[in-house]
């Protein structure tokens, strides 16, 4: 296979996120004004999954297939009935999650986006992620910085302001999530781990707590919102590739650190890279852009606050 042509691919996919966005406004309509209960359950109550995720899906999926054929294609809804990871190839793959957000699309919390990641050699190499509730658009191709298009305005380069520093954890804005396991086990460990970046009363990295956590309850979004700047880290137990593929190239392209945040993976190391363990790692941390007066004191102090924050969760 040769390269691949990003620019034509950014294109094409920029305008499948539109009419995806389309399908996706239409179905939150017909969804918040529909008297009967629309919303069916995966593995549990709170996993949640409606027609228009799956139609969503479906578009998607027949307009790769026809204008890339060749290419594979992995999807929330075809593939998570297996509970397996998928295994990503060297070929171009295209990773989507239809709606990623179903909860605030059913609740109708305009935070609800279609994601669409495009997997090359293993490496994420195209992202982009749509809010048709908020009407902006997110995207990054591999080498071409990270842009921002809110409501059919001009592109914006990411971060949106010039980075600043972050010094430690006690200066962040952290957003977290509840995921769907809801195991006794499971939500211990996150409401343990809340606590401590909120100070459980106990001073924590740098001497004081975070500014605050936030869950907006959409992993791409979380993604999109630190590559801006807007949050400062991102940290979720329990993602899989449909909900990282386009945020991943996102955050790196405008600067930030994008990794797994098992740090065993890498030996202890952060590395920052884009590998496929960090595809499939499950657990994941993203920190945004950090200004410094050279560019590599920047990326050890993004490796240093990975670090930081993982002693502080556990
Ligand atoms: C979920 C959302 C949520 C995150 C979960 C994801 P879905 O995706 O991104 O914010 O906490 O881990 O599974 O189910 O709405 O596509
Ligand atoms: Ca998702
Ligand atoms: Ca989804």
């Amino acid at each position: 296979m040769s390269e691949l042509d990003l620019a034509k691919l950014l294109e094409f996919s920029i305008s499948l996120a539109k009419e995806a966005g389309e399908l996706i406004s239409q179905g939150s309509d017909a969804i918040l004004s529909s008297e009967a209960d629309e919303v069916d359950d995966k593995k549990n109550s709170v996993d949640l999954v409606t027609k228009y995720d799956k139609a969503v899906e479906e578009l998607v999926n027949q307009r790769i297939k026809k204008a890339y054929p060749t290419f594979a294609f992995v999807g929330e809804e075809g593939t998570s009935a297996s509970g397996s990871l998928p295994v990503f190839t060297d070929e171009p793959t295209f990773c989507v999650d239809p709606i990623d957000g179903t909860t605030n699309f059913v609740h109708g919390f305009p935070f609800s986006v279609i994601s669409i990641g495009l997997i090359y050699k293993k490496r994420a190499v195209l992202g982009v992620i749509f809010n048709p509730f908020l009407d902006w658009l997110y995207y990054a191709t591999e080498g071409n910085g990270a842009w921002l298009v809110k409501a059919g305005g001009s592109p914006t380069k990411l971060p949106l302001h010039p980075p600043r520093p972050l010094p430690s954890l006690s200066k962040a804005l952290i957003a977290v999530e509840w995921g769907s396991d809801r195991s006794a086990k499971a939500i211990q460990a996150r409401a343990d781990s809340f606590s401590r970046l909120a100070g459980d009363g106990k001073e924590v990295q740098g001497g004081k707590m975070a500014h605050s956590l936030r869950s907006i309850g959409s992993a791409a979004m979380n993604f999109a919102m630190v590559a801006s700047g807007q949050l400062d880290i991102y940290w979720e137990i329990g993602c899989w590739p449909w909900d990282v593929a386009a945020g991943i190239v996102i955050v790196q392209e405008a600067g930030g650190l994008f990794n797994t945040s098992d740090l065993s993976l890498h030996n202890g190391e952060v590395t920052g890279d884009s590998t496929d363990k960090v595809l499939t790692g499950r657990k994941y941390i993203a920190i945004r852009p950090i200004s410094d007066a050279k560019a590599e004191k920047g990326k050890e102090t993004q490796k240093r606050l990975v670090k930081e924050f993982c002693e502080t969760i556990v």
